[in-house]
């Protein structure tokens, strides 16, 4: 007996070791990865990463990049280059880099049924991860906030010299205009951009919270921002970013009519992916209630998965609003409608 369990033994050991010299090691041995360009460079982000791979075993290299990179890399990389994934705000962004032919569709039932198609690209070439709301903010001490109620209303020459805004090639004030064009037409549009320009209280720049701070500091009174700036103003480590917050008020523009203009951070598949499955499953991975919820709650962003009702503390202190319904994607189409409006009405 027990010579036959030696002799099994010694057996199987002898054609582990022959098949371990005749064939490379299987599939499964070989360290998993997913590789991410990404523009978001949050510690949040990096801990749902970490926890991921303990999950799921797959190892995320991230290679942070500027926006602008991220799309450029890639296009330079074509078919070697190592990303499967691209992280990005806006939808802007996300609609060049399909148009320039970087990314090829997903295939996930989960991000499907999570969703709104409103939210993201009929091709499925990238999905939304969070929503933000582009608001109106204003200062506490000068504005009375029922005053103003419309992204129009910045137009309106009772605000002359008070508006501050940052340059017109950001990402989100173009994608704000290009909603306002598919709203409202060109022309009006162009109106709107022409009043806009003309009550500048000085010339655009800064990004969303150095608008923020200069409304504090009194150099203007009303600004374009993005909400989840607010949050981080809110409760930053630095007490004058937070007295900045405490001097400014937030409106959620349009409620009468067609809604806040709204836009998200998204994942595309880039279109020649090594690691397809795994960038899926990390995809699928950020849509999940604990990911979402670490998201919002980390970050102030809003979550794409409606099962998510805790927002936490600051954006449920901001309330609900009036979303603008219109498909994001559609903006794409008038982005350069918006680029040429700007420089026809000098907003640097
Ligand atoms: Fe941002």
């Amino acid at each position: 007996m027990k010579t036959s369990i030696f002799s099994l033994s010694a057996l199987s050991l002898l054609i582990l070791l022959w098949t371990g010299c005749a064939s490379p090691a299987p599939e499964a041995e070989k360290e998993q990865v997913v590789n991410l360009y990404s523009h978001r460079h949050y510690e949040s982000d990096q801990k749902l990463y970490d926890t991921f791979t303990q999950q799921t075993g797959i190892k995320v290299n991230v290679v942070e990049a500027s926006a602008d990179e991220v799309i450029t890399r890639l296009e330079a990389e074509g078919a070697n280059s190592p990303a499967d994934l691209i992280i990005t705000a806006d939808v802007g962004r996300l609609t060049r880099a399909k148009d320039l032919g970087l990314l090829q569709a997903f295939a996930s039932a989960v991000a499907d049924e999570i969703i709104n198609p409103n939210l993201s690209d009929p091709d499925k070439m990238w999905y939304p991860i969070t929503v933000r709301a582009r608001v109106i903010a204003y200062s506490k001490e000068r504005v009375k906030p029922e005053t103003i109620t419309s992204y129009e209303d910045l137009a309106d020459p009772l605000w002359a010299k008070k508006v501050l805004a940052r340059s017109s090639s950001n990402v989100y004030n173009q994608s704000l205009l290009a909603s306002v064009v598919a709203h409202l037409g060109e022309g009006d549009a162009e109106k709107w951009v022409q009043g806009m320009v003309a009550n500048f209280a000085r010339e655009p720049k800064g990004n969303d919270r150095d608008q923020v701070k200069d409304i504090a500091a009194g150099v203007g009174d009303l600004a374009l921002v993005n909400t989840y700036y607010m949050g981080l103003l809110a409760n930053s480590e630095d007490p004058a970013e937070r007295a900045a917050f405490e001097k400014v008020g937030i409106i959620f523009p349009n409620q009468q009519d067609r809604g806040t203009h709204i836009n998200v951070s998204g994942v595309g598949l880039t279109k020649h992916a090594p690691n397809k499955e795994n960038a899926t499953k990390l995809l699928e991975f950020l849509l999940s209630p604990a990911s979402q919820t670490a998201l919002v709650q980390e970050n102030y962003e809003y979550p794409v998965n409606s099962t998510v009702t805790d927002l936490g503390p600051f954006l449920m202190g901001l309330g609900e609003f009036v979303r603008d319904e219109y498909p994001l994607y559609k903006f794409g189409s008038y982005m350069d409608t918006a680029t040429d409006i700007s420089n026809r009405a000098g907003w640097k």
